[in-house]
């Protein structure tokens, strides 16, 4: 198992993409920052065995992953209680990641921001359902950039510098364009792979009706009344409150690999669509469109809502 042994870095620079960032199968490796062997970290996650009923959450980061974990959860054990951990206890690979999915019990649920070149391999013969959850970009790039104040110590950095070094694509996690394309391109190889795709802001306008597709896509039994409990237990409010009551800790691995300069992150923000507004000047806005329209000239699928 890779080990920690680097001192991390600390504040904005910590995420920006060093000349040295190693690569495997054409991908940054992205993950605990201070692996003392990244690629050796792949290989690991790529040869994790796979079971015949795992269910596999995939994501971009930042589009709503706690939230579907939750939904996920209470449908596969058909219950409105939440889970006792919180999602990056399945975290692949988070530090301790694969040793706490390899005791996880049946079915489970693991959660990845991997991209398939890195994601285990075994998921494809196996035909794991795999289960996708994306947003629009500006949010995402909000909830980033919150989520980067809540993480690094040093966060004297502000929305425009996130917004800029995501433009100039230099942290080391690949653009969410990137990401998007490659799920895509996994379909399109795999046409027979059972994956469902929800979008963060269809989930926010309809989640009874996203719960219900997201049943008959998983096969377990979601009569109207149960999934308006479901997503009335997974609201914001709701999982905001479960989360910050304590109940759900971070394994103490994943804290331990953040190091010192970071903290856990802070996840149930505000939860909704369209904050974007808030944060982008209109030139900003208008740069970053021209950026949107580039990854749609190359093929991007995913039509973005943005209210
Ligand atoms: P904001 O930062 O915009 O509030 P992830 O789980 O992939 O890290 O995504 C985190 C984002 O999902 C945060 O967005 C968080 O508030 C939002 N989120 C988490 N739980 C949610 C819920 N139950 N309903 C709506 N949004 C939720």
């Amino acid at each position: 198992m890779a080990t920690i042994d680097k001192e991390p870095e600390t504040g904005l620079a910590s995420l920006i993409r060093k000349e040295s960032c190693p690569e495997a199968y054409g991908w940054r490796v992205v993950g605990p920052t201070n692996l003392s062997d990244p690629l050796q970290h792949v290989e690991n996650i790529r040869g994790f065995k796979i079971r015949d009923d795992d269910v596999i959450l995939a994501a971009y980061p930042k589009c709503g992953t706690h939230w579907v974990w939750e939904i996920t959860h209470m449908l596969l054990r058909q219950t409105t209680d939440y889970e006792k951990r919180c999602k990056e206890q399945v975290m692949l690979e988070s530090n301790g990641g694969i040793a706490r999915c390899e005791k996880e019990e049946s079915p489970r649920i693991i959660n990845s921001h991997f991209v398939f070149a890195h994601l285990p391999q075994e998921i494809i013969a196996k035909k794991s359902k795999i289960i996708h959850v994306w947003r629009n970009p500006k949010d995402t790039l909000v909830s980033f950039y919150y989520h980067y104040k809540s993480v690094i110590v040093d966060s004297r950095f502000t929305f425009s510098d996130v917004l800029e070094t995501s433009m100039a694509d230099k942290f080391t996690i690949h653009t969410q364009f990137e990401y998007l394309q490659q799920m895509s391109k996994f379909e399109e190889d795999h046409p027979d792979h059972p994956i469902i795709h929800l979008c963060y802001e269809e989930m926010k306008k309809e989640p009874i009706k996203v719960i219900q597709e997201l049943a008959r896509f998983l096969k377990v039994p979601a009569d109207d009344e149960f999934c308006r409990k479901v997503a009335d237990a997974c609201s914001f409010e709701n999982m905001k409150v479960i989360n910050q009551s304590g109940q759900k800790m971070f394994p103490a691995e994943f804290s331990v690999s953040r190091g010192p300069g970071h903290k856990n992150p802070e996840i149930y923000r505000k939860g909704v669509v369209g904050d974007w507004k808030n944060h982008f000047t209109v030139s900003e806005n208008e740069r970053y469109d021209m950026i949107i329209n580039r990854a749609g000239e190359k093929g991007l699928k995913f039509k973005f809502i943005y209210q």
